[in-house]
């Protein structure tokens, strides 16, 4: 069985991470979704409340797990057995940090790949800190996340006068 890894932050997921899971999961037999700890982001939203997010918007994806891990991508790797990690790649921007990632985990673990996925067109500019923004001033997001999550999404990064 071909097992691959979609890790990231998801904080929050979007349309654009969206995208590129329902993609992974026709390519590969089973893929987890790890909401992983990124040392160089603080977190909006709590582990739970992304790994909960994550589990409503892949309701329908058969061979889609969520899972989550507080160590090191390798290592996670090796105990699942995975032979892939997906990731999305947006812009040129994205490239160095993603390859540097891709040669680190590599090394950790050699028995594991990193396959790049283009981002469709429509999300080249879409990520979780632009959604973030805008919802926090109360602009529309509804073209970047899914709807089920929309107003959960909406009323905790409103900006109010608890959260300024
Ligand atoms: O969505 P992000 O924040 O760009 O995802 C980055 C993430 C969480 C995948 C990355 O920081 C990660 O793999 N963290 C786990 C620790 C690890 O294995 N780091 C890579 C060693 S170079």
């Amino acid at each position: 069985m071909r097992i691959a890894v979609c890790p990231g932050s998801f904080d929050p997921v979007t349309l654009g991470h969206l995208d590129i899971i329902n993609r992974a999961a026709r390519l590969f037999d089973k893929v987890i979704v790890l909401v992983s700890y990124n040392t160089q982001k603080t977190a909006s939203f709590t582990l739970e409340e992304r790994m909960d997010m994550l589990f409503e918007v892949t309701n329908g994806l058969e061979n889609v797990l969520i899972d989550c891990n507080d160590g090191l991508l390798a290592d996670y790797l090796k105990s699942r057995n995975a032979c892939a990690i997906v990731k999305g790649l947006r812009a040129v921007s994205d490239f160095e940090y993603e390859f540097q990632m891709a040669l680190a985990n590599k090394k950790l673990y050699a028995d594991a790949e990193t396959v790049f996925l283009t981002t469709s067109a429509e999300n080249m500019y879409l990520s979780s800190s632009v959604v973030k923004e805008i919802a926090h001033f109360g602009g529309d997001i509804s073209d970047f996340v899914p709807p089920e999550i929309l107003t959960k999404i909406q009323r905790r990064l409103i900006r109010t006068p608890r959260n300024p």
